[in-house]
């Protein structure tokens, strides 16, 4: 096989925004598009991976090859990639996951009212660092979307969350999310590399030849 080429490895991904209910027909999201992590699976399946794709909810289509798992919430998401992270080569995690969740999402809608209501929130699960927690489990790579301070924001997190590798971009202004065009400040334990702007599909592709790279390194 060719250096840095992820054949034979079983790859699981998350990407996309979390949903989490507030009542029956009301929900908390953000404003990922799923772009970034739907461009990793399918440069992680062009790359000779077995992808498996756990999304939130996207408009964005299956890659072809890519084993796709969809879910809604944090909840949910965390389930679903917890059951298989085990069993897989590398986690990589694209996702915007929540942080918090509403305590007692109402299963009927929750009707106008004299005074307005308040809401409390709960924090979900880190996805990303349990999967870091995983005696002799995969080879764990991150995102941080941050607005500034962007590398020392994201070694802190690459640190603090147990990682093998993270991914960060700059968000605000025009940048990181809802935009096609992107940069990735790629960290790990003892190096770092610049790669973009170019567009998120590019970036998926030198991104997942990086990665495939450091792990070949570290195994
Ligand atoms: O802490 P922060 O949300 O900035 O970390 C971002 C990274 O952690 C991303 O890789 C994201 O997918 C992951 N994450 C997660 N579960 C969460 C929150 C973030 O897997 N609950």
């Amino acid at each position: 096989t060719v250096p840095g080429a992820l054949t034979g490895q079983t790859v699981l991904i998350t990407a996309g925004p979390t949903r989490e209910p507030i009542d029956a027909v009301r929900f908390i999201a953000n404003r990922s598009s799923g772009r970034m992590g739907f461009a990793v699976a399918a440069a992680a399946a062009d790359a000779g991976a077995q992808v498996i794709l756990i999304a939130g909810p996207t408009a964005q289509p299956t890659p072809p090859g890519v084993t796709r798992i969809d879910v809604e919430t944090a909840t949910d998401m965390h389930a679903a990639t917890l059951s298989r992270a085990a069993d897989s080569d590398l986690v990589i995690a694209a996702a915007a996951v929540a942080d918090y969740r509403v305590a007692r999402p109402a299963d009927r809608k929750v009707r106008k009212a004299d005074t307005p209501p308040s809401l409390e929130l709960i924090p979900n699960p880190d996805i990303i660092r349990d999967v870091a927690e995983i005696v002799d489990g995969p080879f764990t790579v991150g995102f941080a979307a941050e607005t500034h301070e962007v590398t020392d924001h994201a070694r802190d997190k690459l640190t603090d969350k147990g990682l093998d590798m993270i991914a960060a971009n700059q968000v605000g202004e025009g940048r990181g999310f809802e935009v096609s065009e992107n940069t990735l400040e790629v960290l790990w334990r003892t190096g770092q590399q610049t790669i973009g702007p170019m567009p998120k599909e590019r970036l998926g592709r030198a991104l997942i030849t990086l990665i495939g790279e450091r792990f070949h390194a570290t195994r």
